[in-house]
């Protein structure tokens, strides 16, 4: 029998042992076991961090949609796989069955394929949180079309640049999308980006809002008249085990997006056994993740993790503050839901509202609570402990990347004791290492480094699409034979992790991961604007939140500063998106540099975070001087 699934603290450790004794065992039985193959594999794991090459179950075929929804219908065709509850209160939710699941997906599947996308072809899903999302997701899977999210707040830019990186040849969008009492228009940032994309050949469209919208002749097509002629089964497509699943695109400290790139077997098992260790999933259960299947959370822990155990997973297509502040509660309520999964800064911006708006629901059906994206203070993990969980409920502060496909350090919960702030112990297959600057591994207990991990496991990242090199250069090159995870982490002396921060140029904000150079890039597109340098500062609610400075071409009257900080953000918004928007901008003479011309971001922080009296060693800077002037006119 595999350790599927753990049940106590003391098996969490054998089993642990296990992964690490014997790692290819380890995975193959619970691959074996859980999972169905249309061929099993050759070799379990074959890899070499050096080139870096990483190969789970090769020779094995299969399809992860097979896994996820077929294998379901003989016992669970009427269970409900997916519980959609919409952005209005007022409009029903809808619950749509494993059987029900299959038909749309088939039938969804079949559009594409007589729109001529075949296993390979990268689709561009342009969507809000609705059910076609999902299905999309799935049907792109179930023919082996390569499936590029990119999250529906991300601007016309911010899109074309994704779609050209990995020349997808269709679209998936929607007339509009609602988020509280907004109304988006979707579909004109679909056509702005698609002015320049050369690949694109067809573009499908959701009908959400009903907006008055364009519809370009021969490219565009409303998705329902062709679902309806479409037929309700489609035969899977048979998949290597390495054949990509999916591209997300992530943030890097330099340069564009970061296309990484997953493959089918290893995503799909990693992603299952986390799920179902992670919030201890039992059959029965409602499971609700509120993070967006833009982001690498909705893919691993709403549609893939959870269809593969045959749960219930909810989709909620709003936001947490509309009709009012009780929404998250009142969905718990109303849907009795036992695991809830959200972020940090949505337990921060909900803390700071009335008590009323928790009380006033019956949250008792809830048995595990669990936050990521960014590191949880103490005060919103008290808050959410006392005030949710009514401290029966363990929290799982789980430690993950998109890069790593699912939950790497995590507690399990009514296995592993739990204290505010540490993600604790690494999950089965998972070895940490941390290093230090030097590049040796620190070994013992109470200390901190760098944050690597030692050995393959299945979910890990292939390649970045397009660009082994630079996957090469940034994970697999700071320290030699290990994955760089760009964050900073202490061990204690029980061997629990806690995460401190990023320690390269990505900062987080609102748990969103922000490249530095990208908003640079951006603001300096101004025609006002010499340099620029972005920092983050500590932020109540938003964890980070982001600090300009900003070199001006000529110096100017700083009555016209206001407007510049506003058309500073336009640009942003254009270029990425509202969630890269500066909190502050000042503006300055000049920005501290070494005589290798390299901005000391170091002293940035340092001053856009106040901590301005050690700042450590200036000795390097060409123009000490600076510094004093920045930090006598600091926001
Ligand atoms: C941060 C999100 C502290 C971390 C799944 C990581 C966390 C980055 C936590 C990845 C956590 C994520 N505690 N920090 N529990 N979870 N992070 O790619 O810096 O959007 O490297 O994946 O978020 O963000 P990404």
């Amino acid at each position: 029998m595999s350790s599927y699934h753990i049940k106590n603290l003391e098996e969490y450790y054998q089993v642990y042992r296990k992964s690490v004794r014997d790692p290819e065992n380890f995975w193959a039985e619970i691959a074996e076991e859980h999972f169905v193959w249309r061929k099993p594999w050759n070799k379990v794991l074959e890899w070499d961090f050096s080139k870096p090459e990483v190969k789970w179950f090769e020779g094995a075929q299969l399809n992860i949609t097979e896994n996820c929804i077929d294998r379901h219908l003989a016992t669970k065709a009427d269970k409900t796989a997916i519980i959609f509850e919409p952005n209005d209160p007022s409009e029903k939710a809808q619950h749509i069955s494993y059987k029900q699941l299959h038909e749309k997906v088939c039938a969804f599947a079949n559009v594409l394929k007589d729109q001529g996308i075949k296993k390979g072809d990268r689709v561009c899903i342009y969507l809000p949180m609705i059910p076609e999302l999902a299905i999309s997701v799935l049907a792109c899977a179930r023919i082996g079309a390569i499936h590029s999210v990119v999250f529906a707040g991300f601007s016309a830019t911010a899109l074309s640049t994704r779609i050209n990186d990995c020349e997808c040849n269709m679209v998936i969008t929607s007339d509009g999308s609602f988020r509280g009492t907004k109304k988006i228009d979707l579909k004109g940032i679909v056509d702005e980006a698609l002015e320049n994309t050369p690949t694109i050949k067809s573009v499908l469209v959701v009908k959400r809002t009903e907006a008055d919208i364009d519809m370009k002749e021969g490219r565009d097509q409303w998705l329902q008249p062709l679902l309806d002629k479409a037929e309700k089964d489609c035969p899977i497509e048979i998949m290597d085990a390495e054949d990509p699943l999916f591209i997300l695109y992530t943030s890097g400290s330099t340069g564009k997006p970061k296309g990484m790139m997953h493959s089918t077997a290893g995503y799909m098992v990693y992603s299952a056994y986390t799920f179902k260790n992670v919030f201890q999933y039992q059959e029965g259960d409602v499971y609700w993740c509120t993070a967006d299947i833009g982001w690498i959370t909705g893919h691993s822990y709403i549609v893939y993790g959870p269809l593969a155990n045959g749960a219930t997973t909810v989709m909620f297509e709003g936001v947490p503050n509309f009709p009012d502040f009780g929404r998250f509660w009142e969905i718990i309520e109303k849907h009795k839901v036992n695991q809830f999964y959200t972020a940090p800064t949505a337990i921060r911006a909900l803390a700071k509202e009335k008590l009323d708006y928790v009380d006033n629901h019956d949250l008792s059906s809830l048995k595990v609570l669990g936050t990521v994206g960014e590191p949880i203070n103490e005060e919103a993990w008290h808050w959410y402990n006392d005030n949710i969980g009514k401290k029966k409920s363990p929290i799982v502060d789980t430690w993950w990347q998109t890069e790593t496909g699912g939950i790497m350090i995590s507690p399990i919960p009514y296995c592993t004791p739990t204290i505010p702030t540490y993600a604790t112990l690494p999950l089965p297959g998972i070895q940490p290492a941390l290093m230090d600057e030097q590049g040796k591994e620190i070994k013992g207990d109470q200390v901190d480094g760098r944050l690597c991990i030692k050995f393959p496991w299945p979910g890990m990242a292939r390649t970045i699409w397009g660009d082994h090199k630079r996957y090469k250069d940034t994970y697999f090159s700071a320290f030699e034979n290990k994955y760089f995870t760009g964050d900073g982490a202490l061990r204690d002396a029980v061997g629990y992790y806690r995460i401190t921060g990023r320690v390269d140029d990505v900062i987080i904000v609102s748990g969103h991961n922000l490249g530095t150079a990208p908003i640079e890039d951006a603001i300096n597109e101004h025609p006002a604007v010499a340099e620029s340098a972005i920092v983050g500062f500590p932020h109540d609610v938003k964890g980070n939140a982001l600090y300009g400075y900003v070199i001006l071409k000529e110096t100017g009257e700083s009555r016209i500063h206001d407007n510049l900080r506003k058309e500073i953000n336009q640009i942003i918004t254009e270029h990425i998106g509202p969630i890269a928007k500066l909190d502050k901008i000042q503006f300055t003479e000049g920005l501290p540099k070494t005589r290798s011309g390299k901005i000391m971001r170091r002293i940035l922080r340092k001053i856009a975070c106040k901590e301005t009296d050690n700042l450590g060693d200036t000795s390097t800077l060409l123009n000490p001087e600076v510094v004093q002037e920045i930090m006598d006119k600091a926001l």
